[in-house]
Order: C-alpha cells, then structure tokens, then sequence
C-alpha cells in the first residue's frame, strides 16, 4: 500500500511551480489530492497532467480566489460538502506584487494571499482537521521575515518590523504610508507562520500539527516578481543558480510526510533545518493579537 493512501490533502495554489510539485508527489504517494486554481481550465490541465504522469486520477480541483474572502468560505465549504476528513493542508500559495494593490475586502494583497488565505482555510476547515485523527498544516512562508532586506549584501538582517498596538481591523495593516513591497510580502508571511504558532497552540494535544517552512530560493514565477528590477536583465542567469521547483517543493513535502514529523509541531524550518523565526513571532501579545485580527477577518461575511 503507499505511504498515503486513504489519505485526503489539499494544497493551495497547485498550478504554481511548487504547488505542481507537491500536488504530483502527494497523489503519486497515494493521497487523494484537493488543489486550489483561480482558473478553472489550468486546474483541469494540472489534474489530467498528473493522472498521465502517475497513473491515477487522484487530483480535485477547486476553483477559487484566494484574495477573495467569499471564496474562500466557497472553497471550504466546496471541500467539507465532498469529504468527512482533512489529514494534510499545505498552505502554498503565494504572491508578491510591484505595487500596493486592496482586494474587494480592501485587505492589502500580500496580506490577503500570504497570511489570510492559509489561515481562513486553517480556521474553516478545523473540524475537518480534527476528524482526521492525526493530521498536519504545512504553511510555506519565507525566509525574508527575518531579513527583509531587498538586496541583502551588506550589512546585518533586518527582520521585518510588526506592531500590531492600536491595530483594531487587518485593513490597516501594510499602510499606504511607508509602503515598500518586499517588507509588505515579509510581514505577511511573518503573521503567517505566528498564527501557525498559535494554531499548534491550540491543537497540541488534539493530533494536529502545524509547521512552517521557507523553502530555499527556487525558480519558479514568483521570483520574477520578487528580483529588483535594475536586476532584471539578469533574469535568466538569476534563475539558473536558483533550486529547481522540485527541490524547493521537497523541504514542505518533507514535513507534510516524513513519519519522523510525526507529533512535531509550532516549529519553522529554513529547508530541512530548524530554526528561529523573528522574535516578534515569539512575542505573547503580538502572537494574540494577531489571532484575533486574523480570527474576526475570516469569520466576518
Ligand atoms: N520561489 C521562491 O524562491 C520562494 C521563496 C520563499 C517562499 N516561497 C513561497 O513558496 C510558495 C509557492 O510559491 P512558488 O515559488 O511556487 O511561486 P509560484 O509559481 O508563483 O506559485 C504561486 C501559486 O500561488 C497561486 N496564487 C497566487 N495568488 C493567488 C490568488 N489570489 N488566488 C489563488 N491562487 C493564487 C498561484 O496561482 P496561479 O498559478 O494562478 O498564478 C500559484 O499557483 C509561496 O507561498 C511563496 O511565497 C517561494
């Protein structure tokens, strides 16, 4: 039998260069797979892609925005309607954008995608996760919460800065005022991987983990997004030096199966190797008022 069959997961943001990645090695591994796509017909080319490639139809697709708040209610709401049970949630997606841009919830986008994303679904989907009996979340953020320095040559890293006193609603977080974009896409992943923090909190002694990985500089898309633009001419060369879609997928695909994750949990890893997130993500206070920021966004309709 393999390793995962009976299993049920769901990955986010499956048409990515690392979401393809997972998604294939967790059906190939005998999961049945449900993946995110904002677009309907890439999702069905992603699942018949795979089901020639490994010889099995194992793949969902749920079709959804997951800027949008209303989709993801719908997405949730599309898997709990199809499946008694969630062992593993791999929250992937991810984004980075040039410039300040609000979704229709007027949430600023890195936010949107980079932390309330993964953690509405988290939130929704609980009873899901605890039905499971033993289940993980695996939430990919990065590595530039602890140094969110653009061009990191000189100099010490500077965590991305936090301060969530007087913040009473997510929409006024990643302001206008001193808006840098790379420090917008950090923040987020770092409110990320502290609620992933609080949600281990609250499920230790329920068998569900929750873990957080920075999966290496990999060339997929949104490294495009992310390279400074007087670096853009050395595109290509960029992406030639960087880790290979299936290396990068290979850090979360580790913690999502290897039995020797089982019962680990709160931890953040650079790859394979644990380590020290920002201490902000440490921090009490910070870590609850950022669940409760979080918790009133993805329960507000
Ligand atoms: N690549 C790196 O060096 C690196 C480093 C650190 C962390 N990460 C993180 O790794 C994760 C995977 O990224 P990747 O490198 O594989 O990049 P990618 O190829 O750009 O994949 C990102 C995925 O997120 C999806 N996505 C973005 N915005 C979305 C939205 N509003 N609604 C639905 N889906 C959305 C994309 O959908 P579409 O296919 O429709 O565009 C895509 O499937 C991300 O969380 C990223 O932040 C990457």
């Amino acid at each position: 039998m393999s390793l995962l069959s009976g299993r049920t997961a769901l990955v986010t943001g499956g048409t990515g260069g690392m979401g393809r990645v997972i998604v294939t090695e967790l059906a190939r591994a005998g999961a049945h797979v449900v993946a995110t796509s904002r677009d309907h017909e890439r999702g069905q080319a992603l699942r018949r892609r795979i089901a020639g490639e490994i010889g099995a139809d194992r793949v969902e697709i749920l079709t959804g925005d997951l800027a949008a708040r209303a989709d993801l209610h719908r997405l949730a709401a599309g898997f709990t309607a199809r499946h008694d049970s969630l062992h593993l949630l791999v929250n992937n997606a991810g984004a980075h954008y040039r410039e300040r841009l609000l979704t229709a919830d007027g949430v600023e986008a890195h936010l949107a995608v980079n932390h309330l994303a993964g953690f509405t679904l988290t939130h929704l989907l609980e009873n899901h996760l605890l039905a499971a009996g033993t289940a993980r979340v695996v939430n990919v953020v990065s590595a530039t919460m602890s140094d969110a320095r653009s061009v990191p040559l000189f100099g010490r890293p500077q965590p991305v800065s936090l301060d969530l006193s007087g913040v009473t609603d997510v929409r006024d977080l990643n302001p206008a005022d001193g808006y840098v974009p790379f420090a917008a896409y950090a923040r987020a992943k770092l409110l990320a991987t502290i609620c992933g923090y609080a949600f281990a909190e609250r499920w230790q002694d329920a068998g569900v983990t929750v873990n957080a990985v920075h999966p290496g500089i990999v060339s997929t898309g949104i490294v495009d997004d992310l390279v400074p633009a007087v670096l853009a001419p050395f595109r290509s060369l960029i992406h030639r030096r960087l880790l290979t879609p299936e290396q990068g997928a290979g850090a979360a695909l580790r913690l999502a199966t290897d039995p020797g994750m089982e019962g680990v949990t709160g931890r953040y890893y650079m790859r394979d190797k644990e380590t020290r997130s920002p201490e902000a993500s440490y921090d009490p206070d910070t870590r609850a008022a950022a669940w409760k920021l979080s918790l009133s966004w993805a329960d507000d309709r």
